[in-house]
């Protein structure tokens, strides 16, 4: 038996080259959107929190608006990548700090902006979380939020939801839109602005970043191909494998 944090140790530990050269992580019409917030803002934020920062991409297309970006993850071996890459790239204004989103080893208020890409649906107490990301910001500060969303649609979901456990057994769930709304309103966040898009994973490429066990695979596979109609339209099941899942941006404020 192992607990989910262990999960998490295992699953990413030794992932950071597969998601710095990910397209789906490298790439993406939500990185340039989050930018385009940050620079909309009045004044150039100081301090920004990339929370399960990965391979660091989030980090990265913000940096050039920021004074300093400090990309925070459990995993020792994703912040060498990031520190590695950062200097490849000639960003200064870069700095790692291991920590998980539930207890950040940060002072009250000490970030303009707390932003969190594609981690979320990992994180074994979301409202902790949020609840940290609300002490750690300043004044009226930001909260970005990029993630895979649940379907709104029950049957839908729980397809989703399962091929994501099989896939990553630190999966713990894409919330739905609606869900998102009722953890930022009970954290206290105000919710200015939301977008979506669609996201297309390539089967291949999808199991291979996690090392899915091949029975896995055969059983995702197994899923899709037993799937109702409304879950293969509304997920967009290719023939390989591959389908469409959705994005969404939160934007939200500091009370
Ligand atoms: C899909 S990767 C992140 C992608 C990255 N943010 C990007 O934009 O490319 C998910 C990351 O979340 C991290 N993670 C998992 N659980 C976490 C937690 N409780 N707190 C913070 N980060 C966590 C993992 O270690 C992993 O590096």
């Amino acid at each position: 038996m192992i607990s989910h944090d262990e999960h998490v140790h295992r699953q990413f530990e030794p992932r950071a080259a597969a998601y710095l050269e990910s397209q789906v992580h490298a790439s993406g019409p939500d990185l340039n959107a989050a930018l385009v917030l940050l620079q909309s803002l009045p004044g150039r934020p100081g301090r920004i929190l990339d929370l399960g920062c990965g391979a660091g991409h989030l980090g990265f297309a913000l940096s050039g608006a920021a004074d300093q970006v400090i990309a925070c993850d459990p995993a020792e071996g994703m912040l060498a990548t990031v520190e590695r890459a950062a200097r490849d790239r000639g960003m200064t204004n870069v700095v790692t700090a291991r920590a998980r989103a539930e207890a950040l080893p940060f002072a009250d208020g000490h970030f303009d902006v707390v932003a969190t890409r594609y981690s979320a649906h990992h994180w074994g107490d979301i409202s902790a979380a949020l609840r940290e990301a609300m002490r750690v910001l300043a004044g009226r500060g930001y909260l970005l939020v990029v993630d895979v969303l649940g379907a709104s649609l029950p049957l839908v979901d729980t397809h989703l939801q399962a091929m994501e456990l099989l896939r990553d057994p630190s999966h713990v769930r894409n919330y739905a839109i609606q869900e998102w709304q009722a953890l930022l309103d009970h954290a206290h966040f105000e919710l200015e602005h939301f977008k979506r898009w669609p996201t297309r994973l390539e089967a291949a490429s999808w199991v291979m970043r996690m090392r899915t066990p091949p029975e896995s695979v055969a059983a995702i596979r197994r899923l899709q191909g037993g799937a109702p109609t409304e879950v293969q339209r509304s997920l967009a099941f290719e023939p390989d494998g591959s389908f469409t899942v959705q994005t969404g941006l939160f934007w939200a404020r500091r009370p």
